[in-house]
């Protein structure tokens, strides 16, 4: 980053979750499992699913609705959209081009959808700070929802147990008091362990030359391998995020790490030296909401008054590709 960059301001986050609630006895009816094997592993009790014709764009809409409200902005100032999902319910149109259509812009933008996994919304940041900060777009709506529930495999009890759905929001736009809410940014992938969490959308080939193996549909997660290479490299990442900002752990007021497993969580809390009123967590309630994990927990965590405005945080995710991602942020008052 050069100092002549435009700085960037987080202007409305919101968040919205499916009302069905699944709880670990709820999954007992599934598949041979318990409470406590779940709750001990990986800190989720229950999760929310949509249920009926509810997918990702609702759910992505209506946070959407609500960042957007927060920001004080009218949606036709948007100038453009981006949408960070790894389970929507088409490939085309994308979730951000439905979200067009539902907020009723009426001037035509550009739209498109991310896929990163669950570093989807530090991504989606990563791109809005890069337009932002090069003077291209001054207003830009991020959704990042996820609909794990149509995606999972409801027989495979490794990993169907820790997804949910859910869905956030944040309007970000050029800063006019100078200040910049991204205070360092940074995202990686390493596709070597790309074999670790895969979702297969294989069709067939044309019927006139030799026929592909089609794979099964559904979320296959190498749940020990993920975890593995998860504690390895995420702590020491978060500390380099904050020695290459200049910064140390205790400049920073919260932690909203990404919900994957609350033994993660906890790797990085004590890395950082963070007593738990620092850390966000609600993985209990929500489980593994892929992308839409880190915004849920940000704009949950501000609503309920466990995050007060006018502090910073470390957001930092990882998921499917692998990649990973983190940033430092303002949070304004106002936002939420
Ligand atoms: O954003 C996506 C990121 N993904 C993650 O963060 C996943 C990270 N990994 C994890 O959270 C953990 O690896 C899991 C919670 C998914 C699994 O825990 P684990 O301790 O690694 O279990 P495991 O897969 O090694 O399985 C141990 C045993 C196996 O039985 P055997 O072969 O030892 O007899 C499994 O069949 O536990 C069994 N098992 C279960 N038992 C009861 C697996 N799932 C369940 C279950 N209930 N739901």
């Amino acid at each position: 980053m050069t100092n002549k960059i435009i700085p960037l301001k987080i202007a409305g986050v919101g968040y919205s979750l499916p009302e069905t609630v699944i709880t670990n006895d709820d999954l007992t009816k599934l598949y041979e499992t318990s409470d406590e094997w779940i709750y001990s592993r990986t800190g989720i009790k229950e999760r929310r699913v949509v249920s009926g014709n509810q997918n990702a764009v609702d759910l992505g809409f209506e946070a959407a609705k609500k960042a957007i409200e927060r920001a004080k902005i009218d949606p036709n100032e948007i100038d453009l959209i981006i949408a960070a999902s790894s389970a929507p319910p088409d490939l085309y149109p994308a979730i951000a081009c439905h979200i067009h259509e539902r907020l009723g812009i009426e001037k035509q933008i550009p739209a498109f959808d991310i896929t990163a996994a669950c570093s989807g919304l530090i991504y989606a940041m990563s791109i809005a700070r890069a337009y932002i900060g090069s003077g291209m777009y001054k207003k830009i709506l991020l959704v990042a929802t996820d609909n794990n529930s149509r995606l999972v495999d409801w027989n495979d009890r490794g990993t169907s147990i820790l997804f949910g759905d859910g869905a956030g929001a944040m309007v970000v736009t050029e800063s006019e008091d100078g200040i910049d809410d991204i205070i360092a940014i940074d995202i990686k992938a390493d596709g070597n362990y790309g074999h670790l969490i895969e979702l297969a959308f294989d069709g067939h080939n044309c019927p006139l030359v030799e026929q592909n193996e089609v794979r099964p549909v559904g979320i296959k997660m190498n749940g020990r391998g993920v975890y593995t290479f998860v504690a390895k490299i995420l702590p020491h990442y978060v500390e380099e995020l904050l020695e290459n900002a200049g910064m140390k752990a205790e400049d920073i007021d919260y932690l909203i790490p990404h919900q994957a497993n609350i033994r993660i969580i906890q790797a990085v809390q004590e890395r950082l030296g963070y007593s738990d009123d620092k850390v966000v967590t609600n993985i209990k309630y929500y489980g593994n909401t892929s992308a839409a994990s880190i915004p849920i927990a940000l704009a949950e965590s501000v609503e309920k008054g466990n995050v007060k405005l006018g502090s910073t945080a470390i957001l930092c995710g990882f998921g499917a590709g692998m990649t990973w991602g983190g940033a430092i942020v303002r949070l304004r008052d106002g936002i939420c």
